[in-house]
């Protein structure tokens, strides 16, 4: 039975498909007919009249069903509807929620009405978990069809039937408790309202990108990947990120994330070259740090920053910072023209330019950077020419982003 309601093995569009055509075929068929069969049963045995009303009295009350009945039964059905319209006035119908993707977790909850099954079922687990999730309705289900047939007392006076109405009363007891239960483990969960506050940004964002920029043939989760940006994140997601923003002792490369190559950054660097987010998880340990102060040193610091192409550098300062690294220990180490090759440090020249990192990535070991000591793989035949740009703009991007 399984098989034949998820189509196949797994759950997939199949499923779907026949979730739908269940929900818009078959169960409306079924409640027309019970429809049929309520109103075939109201005309045999009329309806039920409530039962602190003697016979007399019935007799004197007694309406033509067309039109008093009929007249309320509208307005009811008028009632209901404008409740529900208005409903989804304030809700705009079922919620919206981000495109599923199979590859992101979701903790999905049951409607309230299923509530209590749900958290029943947290109790039971493995076999009895099926026991339970297919016994419990058919139980209750049971019970309510029996009912009549069990209780053929003649009075309607509720105290004459006070067994049938408590075992009643327990199982809703047991339903609302369970509900309840289920409601505030969720509310004390930490990790299910973070979850819940992702799941919303995520379809908060999917709904401004579908805006901005149409959805994508593909369609679903596709429209995440019209997100500027969203290739070169997804390349440094999988290619780099374990090397360069990883937890502390398995990152192997310097940090980067966001912030990187922007004046704290460089600052930072030159105050501590072997700290860990530096050069600290690599062989690269020769360059001890800046200890230049005040505005020597922030001209040093704009130098170096300039290398990356950034329009907001200071050019007299920057030229203040080349005296400065031509004239001071630097030098001794470093070139930052681009050219020369093979000093003791790294050529300095570009650094962090989108031209830089783009040769950078596909030659880390050249002779101009890191050379012999170099541990990061090169990136020649893992990209295209896209690709490679919109991995660089991705590090480009990370100077000017918010962490
Ligand atoms: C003793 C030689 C030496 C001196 C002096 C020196 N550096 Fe370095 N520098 C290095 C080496 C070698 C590295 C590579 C990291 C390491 O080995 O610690 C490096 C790394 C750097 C980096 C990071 C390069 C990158 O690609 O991330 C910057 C920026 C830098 N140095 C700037 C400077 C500045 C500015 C000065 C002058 C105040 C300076 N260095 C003085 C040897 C030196
Ligand atoms: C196996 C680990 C590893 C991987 C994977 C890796 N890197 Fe690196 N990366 C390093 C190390 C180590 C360094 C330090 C310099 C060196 O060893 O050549 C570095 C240096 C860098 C630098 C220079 C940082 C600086 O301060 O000058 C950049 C930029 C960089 N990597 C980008 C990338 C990008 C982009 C990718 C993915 C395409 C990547 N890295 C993948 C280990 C890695």
């Amino acid at each position: 039975m399984q098989e034949s309601m998820q189509a196949g093995n797994g759950y997939g569009n199949l499923t779907i498909t026949r979730f739908f055509a269940l929900h818009v075929f078959v169960l409306p068929a079924l409640l027309i007919g019970l429809t049929v069969l309520h109103i075939a049963l109201f005309r045999k045995h009329h309806q039920t009249p409530p039962w602190w009303l003697d016979e007399k009295e019935l007799q004197r009350r007694a309406q033509p069903f067309w039109p008093d009945q009929m007249f309320k039964d509208m307005l009811a059905m008028a009632f209901v509807f404008a409740v529900l319209v208005i409903i989804n006035f304030k809700t705009h119908g079922a919620p919206l929620d981000a495109p599923a993707d199979p590859s992101t977790a979701f903790d999905a909850r049951p409607e309230w009405y299923f509530r209590s099954l749900f958290q029943g079922l947290k109790y039971f687990h493995g076999f009895f978990e099926v026991i339970v999730a297919l016994g419990a309705p058919v139980i209750a289900g049971g019970v309510l069809l029996s009912l009549p047939f069990v209780d053929r007392g003649p009075s309607k006076s509720p105290r004459k039937r006070l067994p049938y109405l408590a075992v009643l009363a327990m199982g809703f007891g047991v339903a609302a408790a369970l509900t309840a239960i289920s409601y505030s483990e969720d509310r004390n969960s930490e990790e299910f309202q973070s979850a819940k506050a992702k799941a919303h940004a995520r379809s908060q964002k999917a709904r401004m990108l579908a805006k901005t920029y149409g959805v994508p043939p593909a369609g679903g989760a596709a429209v995440f990947t019209q997100e500027p940006g969203y290739l070169g994140k997804k390349l440094f997601k999988r290619d780099c990120a374990g090397c360069h923003a990883g937890p502390v002792n398995d990152r192997k490369g310097p940090e980067i994330i966001a912030g990187f190559n922007n004046r704290q950054y460089i600052s930072d660097l030159l105050r501590n070259p072997a700290a860990n987010r530096f050069f600290g998880p690599t062989k690269l340990d020769e360059m001890e740090p800046v200890t230049i102060k005040g505005e020597d040193f922030a001209a040093l610091v704009e130098l170096v920053y300039a290398q990356t192409g950034a329009d907001d550098a200071n050019s007299a300062l920057v030229l203040k910072g080349q005296e400065l690294f031509d004239d001071g220990d630097c030098s001794d180490c470093h070139s930052i023209d681009w050219e020369t090759e093979e000093d003791i440090g790294p050529n300095l020249g570009m650094r962090g330019n989108p031209a830089m990192l783009r040769e950078f990535i596909l030659d880390p070991d050249h002779l101009r950077w890191f050379g012999e000591k170099n541990e990061m793989p090169s990136g020649k035949g893992e990209y295209n020419d896209a690709e490679l740009d919109e991995l660089v703009d991705y590090l480009v991007g990370l100077r000017t982003a918010k962490k």
